[in-house]
């Protein structure tokens, strides 16, 4: 049977994308059991609706507090029978009460080299500070923001004349193929986490 994954998004829903373009075409062995969105307005949810994905909106300003969000969130996974936890484009921090439910099986997708430039803006932080290379991380998600054990990172060239926004369009190229690279992984079996190190099975 193939391995169930849920994905929280928050907005334009790219990676989602690739993770469905991926199980459409064979080569990502899993199956997108649920999208969980905290904003009803995500053209993510779009992207659910065209594949047939059930999708469910938390809006946290319904919730009386994090916690309800959180078990909120928790519920529709389990009601979906999710097995990993994808975080593609999903503009919330999760506390540790969300994050020890989900031990080693929740994984994010972040737009920079880990662990440099964590947090938001991480493509802007990157051409700000000057370096030559950035890139993206895929990593489990621990109670740190982006501080979990890496998975797997794709690098890319940072130009003279990068903005912002070109950067991040060369970065996310790179999540398209890193994201369903690393839920294949898992989904094979082969990740093991010890410590801070993700152990790739050959
Ligand atoms: C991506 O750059 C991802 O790395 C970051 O948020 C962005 C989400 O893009 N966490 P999308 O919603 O998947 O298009």
């Amino acid at each position: 049977m193939r391995k169930k994954i849920g994905v929280l998004v928050s907005g334009r829903g790219s990676n989602l994308q690739s993770l469905l373009d991926h199980i459409a075409s064979g080569e990502l062995p899993a199956e997108v059991a649920v999208v969980i969105s905290d904003q009803g307005e995500a053209l993510a949810l779009q992207r659910a609706a065209k594949a047939h994905i059930p999708a469910v909106v938390v809006e946290r300003k319904a919730c009386k507090d994090k916690t309800e969000f959180e078990s909120k969130i928790d519920d529709a996974l389990r009601e979906a029978g999710a097995e990993l936890v994808v975080l593609a484009g999903f503009m919330r921090i999760l506390s540790g009460f969300f994050i020890r439910r989900w031990e080693h099986k929740i994984i994010n997708i972040h737009p920079a080299l880990l662990p440099s430039f964590t947090g938001l803006d991480a493509q802007g932080q990157a051409v700000d500070y000057g370096v030559k290379i950035s890139g993206c991380t895929v990593h489990f998600v621990d109670e740190g923001t982006d501080t979990g054990p890496i998975i797997l990172q794709k690098a890319v060239p940072v130009l003279e004349e990068d903005t912002e926004e070109s950067l991040a369009a060369r970065i996310l190229e790179q999540e398209h193929k890193a994201l369903p690279e690393a839920v294949k992984l898992w989904a094979e079996g082969k990740l093991s986490v010890a410590g801070r190190h993700v152990k790739i099975a050959k």
